[in-house]
């Protein structure tokens, strides 16, 4: 099996060493010759370079590709992809080739690219979770598209991924661009599992009066039961992390967190199909809130630092509170993809989803059996259910902010415990007779309902 590579970045040159190894020739490319020669000589050094070949020429490319090619696209998200296929168009590739955007490209450019690219070749997409690391060893790999020329590589492609007990992390999770809307979920999970342990850290640290050591010991207890997940395993490995002085290495990180994006177009695009995931959407303003402090908005006000109050907390509570919270990332993504496959027709396919997250991705997790299961996990978590209400209660008593672990506990409680949106079913009919529907499903207003006159006021 012959493939191509073009953009030999961070991701682009770990994915072309597993790939070379796994036992594709490769043929590779980056505008910058230097990222070429790093590239060889990596390979002669782990002895496979003779299944390499790095050109300086993408017409060079095409011609050493057998018919029909398959060239994969490592360039950071955005107009660059654009523009690196229609350097291709010109160098010569042909309809029957695929090109599979493998950055963290918004979907929606997806859709666009493949109907943009039809008559000249077939645009495909996938998103490839792991970092460098993943890479180089097995990544998740989320592709979409029912075309032909993904039956050409599947079976590579199968053993270039990460394996979970035999079965690869490749999947073709759906129709269409439905690979990039699930890495872009995969994402926002991403961001609040992150944000999720950031906040256990922050109880434990500033309420419990806990050192990073400390808590560092407590996450590798989790972790060596059901909580044992990739993301709870380097946050640990960081806390341990000390200087010369013994400082710890967390204490001398700003507290600024940036982003990419893919955290925020997953938030945006779950507000606009009318899915809540409000533990996602918590961690892109957690990002966000992080920032505050120098924006002139916050500036112009004049805060004073408040005191944070400390709490004893139960361990083992705390930790059934982390698992309920994080099993509830998972399924708010998995509805929003459910959400977004129904109304865009992807027909993605849950079960191959999980399935490629099982090993290889960020937020890989030994629990994703319990989520596999399906939406009766919470029928038999009573105790973590009970545990996070208490837990959310305390650490919000600290002054401390929590937005993962509150927005959590708010899901939770909001799918299991009477909702008030009766009245504001109530509130809009009353001022702007925008109707309201009866227990019954009956549309009417309140007028229809009151006995005396709903518009006394
Ligand atoms: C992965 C990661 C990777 C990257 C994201 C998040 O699955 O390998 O998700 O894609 O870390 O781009 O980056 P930001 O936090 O910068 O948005």
């Amino acid at each position: 099996m012959q493939v191509a590579l073009v953009g030999l970045g961070v991701m682009g040159k770990n994915l072309a060493l597993n790939l070379i190894e796994k036992g594709l020739t490769l043929v590779a490319y980056d505008n910058n010759p230097d990222a070429g020669e790093e590239l060889l000589s990596l390979a002669k050094k782990e002895g496979f370079a003779e299944r390499l070949h790095v050109v300086s020429e993408l017409r060079d490319m095409i011609s050493r590709l057998d018919t029909p090619r398959s060239i994969l696209l490592l360039v950071p998200a955005g107009e660059l992809v654009d523009r690196v296929c229609m350097d291709l168009i010109e160098a010569g590739v042909e309809v029957d080739d695929i090109i599979i955007d493998c950055g963290n490209s918004n979907y929606k450019d997806g859709i666009a690219r493949k109907l943009k690219y039809q008559n000249k070749f077939e645009f495909a997409t996938m998103g490839i979770s792991g970092g460098a690391e993943g890479a180089r060893h097995g990544p998740a790999m989320m592709a979409s598209g029912s075309e032909g020329g993904w039956e050409r590589i599947i079976p590579s492609f199968e053993k270039v991924a990460a394996s979970f007990k035999g079965e690869s992390c490749f999947a073709r999770v759906g129709q269409s661009a439905s690979g990039h809307f699930v890495k872009m979920v995969h994402n926002g999970i991403e961001y609040a599992l992150m944000q999720l342990i950031a906040e256990m850290y922050h109880l434990l640290r500033l309420g419990c009066g806990k050192s990073p050591q400390e808590i560092a010991q407590i996450f590798d207890t989790w972790s060596e039961g059901e909580l044992n997940s990739y993301l709870l395993s380097i946050s640990s490995h960081i806390l341990t992390l000390e200087n010369k002085d013994q400082t710890p290495i967390v204490d001398l990180i700003d507290n600024k967190v940036g982003a990419k994006g893919t955290g925020l177009w997953t938030a945006q695009n779950a507000l606009e199909l009318g899915i809540a995931v409000p533990s996602l959407v918590a961690a892109v303003q957690a990002r966000h809130l992080t920032n505050t402090h120098d924006t002139l908005a916050s500036l112009e006000m004049t805060y004073q630092q408040k005191a944070v109050s400390s709490t004893q907390i139960d361990l083992a509570k705390l930790k059934s509170a982390f698992h309920l919270a994080s099993l509830l990332c998972y399924r708010q993504g998995l509805a929003l993809i459910k959400g977004a496959s129904r109304s865009h027709q992807w027909k993605v396919d849950l079960a191959k989803t999980l399935q490629t997250w099982r090993a290889g991705c960020i937020i890989r997790a030994d629990y994703l059996d319990q989520i596999a299961a399906g939406n009766e996990f919470i029928d038999n978590m009573q105790n973590e259910v009970n545990a996070l209400r208490e837990i959310a209660g305390e650490a919000l008593k600290t002054g401390l902010a929590f937005p993962v672990l509150g927005a959590s506990q708010t899901y939770i409680a909001t799918l299991t415990t009477p909702s008030n949106g009766h009245l504001v079913q109530a509130q809009r009919d009353y001022f702007g007779e925008h109707g309201i529907k009866t227990h019954q499903g009956e549309p009417c207003h309140l007028t229809d309902l009151a006995i005396i006159d709903a518009k006394v006021r």
